[in-house]
């Protein structure tokens, strides 16, 4: 009883310093009416895919969508991130896709579309630089102001690797530096286009371990358990750079504000320690066929096998994520700590005063302080 009362009157104070602490509080109907962009890959792709192509799309059919009784042009068994971002955002309208005709965009679109690439002409999707001008060609639809609040997430640069990676299976370390670097420039040119068209909040995401993909473990026939460690390189070394080229962007343009989302360690640490985070099965798919059922999910002639219960795999097809996943990692980067983003969340960067500079910025992590943290402290609070 005695302890129960302290407890009380220690979370008590512990709320009312907060409180003050905080001039700006982001719970209910504070939150600013904003709306939200994505831009990139498959994996922000609202189905625009589907509206791009004349062809039927895998992700048009069932199982795509089975969670909610509906293949809807995404890429999961149901929503996906931005889907429950919004959600938390106090966003009520759907997160639509900008090329289907006839949608209400007035609280964001997505922009995304399968098979997206910083560089060379993706066949019949748009790269993130064309998917930036038909932003530009909608302008209209929404005023400065809201633009310069809303929030851009962009996730991009992994059908790059894969690409690349593909077509180079010998490519030296020089090589591969230097596709890097003119994989960042493209995304840091194309950033800049964005802030030029008058975005000022920035989200990205840093690439997933794409060597240890259930569609990579699969095609380079890694056994069991590894990862393909020549893709998962590249992802570091791409990665690596996001967060100096941002802080570098926020320093150097008015009002430019950022967060990264470190979505390689997200990933990495489930499938490495999958009990933790409620996951039976991360190195294989739910849907699909082959060695980790990656391959085929949807598609008319593959008999797929499909698994019973989608909420306990991380991965519903080769490369995509489950809903259920989806919806942890949209909690991590509304709420999460800065060991998952930084130096700001979601939750933060939307209630931070447009054109105010930013005065914390990203650090590198090390493994070290990464795990003398996750011991200390909740690791993934939110
Ligand atoms: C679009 O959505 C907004 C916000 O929910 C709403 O106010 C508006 O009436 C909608 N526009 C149309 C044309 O339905
Ligand atoms: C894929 O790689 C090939 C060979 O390097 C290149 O010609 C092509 O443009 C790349 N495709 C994309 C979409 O980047
Ligand atoms: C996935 O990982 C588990 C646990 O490490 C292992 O037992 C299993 O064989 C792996 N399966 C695949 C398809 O890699």
């Amino acid at each position: 009883m005695v302890s129960k009362c302290n407890l009380v009157s220690v979370l008590g104070v512990f709320l009312v310093l907060t409180l003050f602490q905080n001039p700006i509080t982001v719970s209910g109907q504070n939150v600013p009416v904003v709306a939200l962009f994505t831009f990139g890959d498959s994996n922000l792709d609202a189905g625009n895919k589907q509206e791009l192509t004349k062809t039927l799309v895998a992700q048009g059919f069932w199982p795509y969508g089975k969670s909610r009784d509906k293949p809807n042009g995404k890429f999961s068994d149901g929503f996906i991130t931005p889907d429950f971002l919004a959600k938390s955002m106090r966003i009520v309208n759907e997160i639509v896709p900008a090329l289907k005709p006839n949608v209400n965009v007035s609280r964001g679109a997505s922009f995304a579309v399968a098979d997206a690439t910083l560089l060379g002409t993706p066949v019949e999707s748009l790269t993130l630089n064309q998917q930036i001008r038909k932003f530009n060609q909608m302008r209209a639809n929404w005023d400065d102001e809201l633009i310069r609040k809303s929030l851009f997430m962009i996730y991009i640069g992994a059908n790059d690797y894969l690409n690349f990676t593909k077509n180079n299976p010998n490519a030296d370390a020089s090589a591969q530096q230097a596709f890097v670097t003119s994989v960042t420039n493209k995304l840091k040119n194309d950033i800049k286009l964005l802030y030029a068209s008058g975005a000022s909040k920035f989200l990205i995401q840093t690439l997933a371990p794409l060597g240890c993909l259930p569609i990579s473990r699969q095609e380079y026939n890694t056994g069991l358990d590894q990862c393909y460690e020549k893709l998962n390189d590249l992802a570091k070394q791409h990665n690596e750079k996001i967060g100096p080229m941002m802080n570098e962007m926020a320093t150097s343009t008015p009002g430019f504000q950022f967060s990264v989302f470190d979505f390689y360690n997200v990933m990495l640490r489930r499938m490495q320690n999958n009990k933790d985070y409620r996951f039976f099965v991360t190195n294989s798919s739910c849907c699909g066929v082959g060695t980790h059922d990656a391959y085929g999910c949807g598609l008319p002639n593959v008999h797929s096998r499909l698994c019973d219960y989608q909420r306990s795999y991380l991965f519903f097809d080769g490369r995509h994520n489950t809903e259920k996943s989806q919806e942890m990692f949209s909690h991590l980067l509304f709420g999460a700590d800065q060991n998952v983003i930084q130096p700001m969340n979601v939750r933060e960067l939307v209630v931070y005063p447009v054109d105010e500079p930013m005065r914390d910025f990203w650090v590198p992590q090390t493994s070290e302080s990464v795990s003398s943290s996750s011991s200390s402290r909740g690791y993934e609070d939110l």
